[in-house]
């Protein structure tokens, strides 16, 4: 603002220097002019008074009674029209001759001479002193028509024989002496006057009016008295508009005015436009530097150019560390790979989008860790790929936390496993009595038989000891069926026929259901399909639905009624459906509303996690599990669980089964 006001100021101070020099120079030239008129004007006058003085004294040689004499009088008076009246005086200043110019009125018209004499008598005198031609000073001659004219008179002495004969007087009129003082172009413009030592005008000649601003005047000195000669220009002070130059001076400093006012102005906008710009980009830089996740900008070389604050803090490096040919945060045991990687993608014709690729990125203190990067190219304002973009998130944390929770998963299925063999163990050791007592009673029977050895024993005793074989092998069986589905933990999915997974718990659901008299019917198809699944974790879901099936039955429902459904069915080409149906009373709406909530049950020794496991281990199969009253009951009664898994793909399965 400050160097604003002083840049106007100085400008200002220019212009009105320029346009005072260009008025002075304006006056100065008009002064000029006038001095030039009134110099030239005094010159001219002095040469043709001196002219006429030379005629006037040749008249005077001629006698007084020389018949040329008037007509030499009439010819100066033709040839000088200044020269108005020309006479003759004896000694005594007596006029003895007269003549005028002629076609004029004579100039003594309107008064006698001898009224008007008295200045032309002094001239005469001192010419007579001096003898030597003498100016009068001038005098106003009354016109008959009622003007007048200021008049001077010139007395020449006429000497004849060194003595004294009279005069010789011509009178001048002064108006007609200024007359061709100035060339037409001059007395358009200027006045020229002969005026009196107080200023008065005694004559004048040229156009307009002087206006009294450019004055010059010149003494012309002549014998026996001097003649004030005034040019006065007839324009006044240099108006400022009319004159070109002014004009065009002025024009030029109001263009420059203007133009200054227009680049302020444009400065003014240009700078609130940065400022706004300014601010704008402070916002953008503040959201960039609160952004959580991690902003990266790289080059077509892999360089990075740009790391908002939440990526250097992941990485740990600074932006000067971050610039470098090599990232830094790459894991020396993987850059190889990562090298090899970039190749191919600055190698690719057009730059692809990537979305969500899981690496591993390296903190500064050596630390790895696991990130998720979205990248973009960059295209620049003219269409070129300039280098890549990227969201870089550190899920450290959120894989720790998974690895948590499948731990805590596994360990809760491990606890439920061994919940259910708990219970269970009850049942075995039921289950175990039969063929150990059969053993026990086979053995007292075969001591009994070695007792008393004879040929018909042999045979008995071989068979008792199959028997205890048999028995033995039947708990073994049963012991081994509990302790492989609590042993097995290998998580893997494979390719398995339904018929293998339903084989693997109908010993364990047999053994449950016993207890109640609950008789197990297993429906598969005539094409017995096959899934995809990891075989320990189904075959818990096909028991904990099983065991509740059973369970349901054992209070309300009649001994006959207490069947049992194991369903398996193909029910779309990707998915295969196993069905439990029981008898039961099914689901009230308050109990189906929280079955799968972790550690809700109905039973007094229940642990309420059973339908909440099976949910998810079939969630994570990527199928669904459902329940319901089975449909088409009549009268209406029990519960349907159904749940899918996906099935194996045709070629699967032709590969696997010979038979299809
Ligand atoms: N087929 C069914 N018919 C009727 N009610 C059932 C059936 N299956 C489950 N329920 C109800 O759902 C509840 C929760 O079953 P869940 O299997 O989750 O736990 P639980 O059987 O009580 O205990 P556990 O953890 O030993 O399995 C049961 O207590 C029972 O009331
Ligand atoms: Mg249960």
């Amino acid at each position: 603002m400050v160097l604003w006001t002083l840049l106007l100021g100085l400008l200002g101070v220019a212009q009105s220097l320029l346009v005072a020099l260009t008025v002075s120079y304006e006056s100065g030239r008009m002064q000029d002019d006038v001095d030039a008129i009134a110099a030239e004007a005094a010159v001219q006058l002095r040469r043709e008074l001196q002219q006429s003085m030379q005629q006037l004294q040749a008249l005077s040689w001629a006698a007084p009674d020389d018949p040329d004499w008037r007509s030499a009088v009439a010819d100066l008076l033709r040839r000088r029209p200044e020269l108005l009246h020309i006479e003759r005086r004896n000694a005594a200043q007596r006029p003895t001759d007269g003549a005028d110019t002629a076609g004029r009125r004579p100039l003594f018209g309107a008064m006698p001479r001898s009224d008007l004499s008295m200045d032309t008598d002094l001239a005469c005198l001192a010419a007579q002193r001096q003898a030597a031609p003498q100016f009068s000073r001038s005098y106003f001659v009354p016109q008959p028509d009622g003007s007048g004219m200021e008049v001077m008179d010139l007395c020449v002495p006429v000497l004849q024989a060194g003595r004294e004969q009279g005069f010789v007087v011509g009178s001048y009129g002064l108006p007609l002496l200024l007359d061709g003082l100035m060339t037409p172009g001059q007395s358009r413009r200027t006045e020229l006057t002969i005026v009196e030592g107080d200023g008065a005008r005694l004559a004048r000649a040229g156009g307009p009016r002087g206006a009294g601003v450019y004055v010059a005047e010149r003494l012309v000195d002549l014998p026996g008295t001097s003649i004030r000669l005034r040019a006065d220009s007839a324009s006044g002070r240099p108006s400022l508009i009319p004159n070109l130059t002014i004009a065009l001076v002025l024009g030029l400093s109001i263009a420059l005015f203007a133009v200054v006012l227009m680049l302020a102005r444009d400065v003014r906008r240009r700078a609130i436009a940065e400022r706004a710009l300014a601010e704008a980009l402070a916002v953008r830089k503040a959201m960039e530097d609160s952004l959580i996740t991690g902003l990266r900008a790289r080059n077509l070389a892999g360089e990075v150019t740009y790391a908002n604050p939440a990526f250097r803090q992941m990485v740990g490096f600074s932006a000067e560390e971050l610039q470098q040919k090599e990232p830094p945060y790459w894991p020396p045991e993987h850059a190889e790979l990562y090298r090899q990687r970039q190749d191919v993608r600055r190698q690719a014709e057009t730059p692809a989008q990537r979305e969500g690729y899981e690496t591993v990125f390296m903190r500064k203190n050596g630390e790895r860790f696991p990130v998720v990067i979205y990248e973009a190219p960059l295209i620049d304002p003219r269409g070129r790929h300039t280098g890549w973009m990227s969201t870089v998130l550190d899920v450290s944390a959120q894989r720790r936390v998974e690895e948590l929770s499948r731990h805590q998963q596994e360990r809760l299925q491990a606890s439920a496993r061994l919940a259910t063999v708990g219970e269970m163990a009850s049942l075995m050791s039921h289950e175990l009595n039969q063929p150990l007592a059969a053993i026990a009673s086979y053995a007292s029977g075969s001591l009994n038989l070695l007792d008393r050895p004879d040929e018909q024993t042999q045979p008995l005793l071989r068979q008792a000891v199959e028997r205890i074989a048999e028995q033995a092998e039947r708990a073994g069986r049963i012991i081994k069926s509990v302790h492989s589905f609590v042993r097995r933990r290998d998580q893997q999915r494979e390719t398995i026929g339904t018929d293998l997974l339903i084989d693997g718990v109908l010993p364990l659901v047999r053994l449950q259901a016993r207890k109640s008299g609950t008789r197990i019917e297993v429906d598969l198809p005539e094409r017995v399909p096959r899934v995809v699944c990891d075989r320990t974790m189904t075959e818990q879901v096909l028991l904990n639905l099983s065991r509740n099936g059973i369970q349901a039955m054992e209070q309300d429902t009649p001994a006959d009624a207490r069947v049992l459904t194991l369903r398996v069915r193909q029910t779309h080409p990707q998915w295969v459906t196993f069905s439990v149906i029981d008898h039961g009373p099914g689901i009230a709406p308050e109990v189906a509303r929280q079955l799968f909530t972790p550690f809700f049950t109905t039973r007094a020794e229940g642990m309420g996690l059973g339908l909440s496991l099976c949910r998810t281990v079939i969630e994570q199969h990527g199928g669904a599990l459902d329940f319901g009253p089975v449909p088409g009951r009549v009268p209406p009664g029990g519960t349907e669980f159904r749940f899918t898994l996906p099935a194996a793909r045709q070629a699967e399965s032709r590969e696997t089964a010979p038979d299809t």
